[in-house]
């Protein structure tokens, strides 16, 4: 159920859209840090967000997680009014998060960190009085085996490289079964290796969960090979496939302006 949506209409609202955001602004200290006409990320699509440094994208995430209200517009989440709804329930509606920081106990092993990041009734309460259920454990393991962590199941997290550690948090995250993953730089201080792997993961989800990804590694963007947004001054520029998008005069000169402007 996808909706077939040509470049030339895609700042018209898709009905089926899981992610809505209509006419919303930000605003920090008089800075308008996004303002936004639509933007909105259809069922089970992988979407990722370029553009330039300080063009807005966190505070999109940070919008549709909750964590900063817009001054005015609307956000819809699954057919769910969310504008002024707190972040904790906005995250109890199914959107998760991956931040930047890492969310990973160092002291627990990779296995027990998935225990932890069960559905709260599963995990947490039910590792205090009893071992979690078979089925349980192998989605854990299942989840594991898809992003190579399988071999290190039971190995302390502290000794994890920086990528397996971002695995490990995207795992957990899709454990919780969030309906919406937000993903913040996620190729962010990876070796080129580890930067292709996480491409190669986030492609497999792709189809079978809705995905935002904020990048501005273009190797890695384009490893996505999914539709791309790109953010400048909080507005969105443009809108299509990466090739297209890159050949936008109005994207070339947001990010050589930048450029000239920081050299
Ligand atoms: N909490 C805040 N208070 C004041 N200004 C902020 C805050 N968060 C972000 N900004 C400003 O808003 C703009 C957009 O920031 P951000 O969304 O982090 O950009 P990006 O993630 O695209 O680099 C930047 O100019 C940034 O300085
Ligand atoms: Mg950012």
């Amino acid at each position: 159920m996808t909706a077939d949506r040509e470049s030339s209409d895609v700042f018209l609202p898709g009905p089926l859209d899981l992610v809505q955001l209509e006419d919303v602004r930000v605003v920090f200290d008089g800075f308008k840090a996004l303002d936004i006409h639509y933007f909105g990320v259809d069922r089970n699509e992988l979407r990722v967000v370029i553009g330039p440094n300080g063009a807005g994208k966190t505070t999109l995430c940070d919008v549709i997680s909750g964590k900063t209200k817009p001054v005015a517009g609307r956000v819809m989440f699954d057919d769910v009014d969310i504008t002024h709804m707190k972040d904790t329930a906005i995250a109890g509606l199914g959107v998760g998060r991956k931040f930047q920081t890492p969310t990973v106990f160092d002291g627990l092993t990779v296995f027990e960190n998935m225990e932890l990041a069960l559905p709260a009734s599963r995990g947490v309460w039910r590792n205090l009085f009893a071992r979690i259920s078979g089925a349980d454990r192998d989605r854990i393991d299942a989840i594991l085996a898809r992003v190579r962590l399988l071999g290190v199941r039971d190995v302390l997290s502290r000794s994890l490289s920086h990528g397996q550690r971002q695995w490990l948090e995207i795992s957990m995250l899709i454990l919780s079964g969030p309906k919406l993953l937000l993903v913040d730089e996620p190729a962010a201080g990876l070796t080129d290796h580890e930067t292709a792997l996480t491409a190669e993961l986030l492609t497999e989800l792709k189809g079978q969960h809705t995905i935002i990804v904020i990048e501005h590694d273009m190797e890695f963007v384009r490893r996505l090979a999914s539709r791309v947004t790109v953010l400048c001054e909080g507005k969105v520029l443009a809108d299509g496939p990466l090739d297209a998008v890159q050949e936008d005069p109005k994207v070339i000169e947001a990010y050589l302006g930048r450029g000239k402007e920081r050299a």
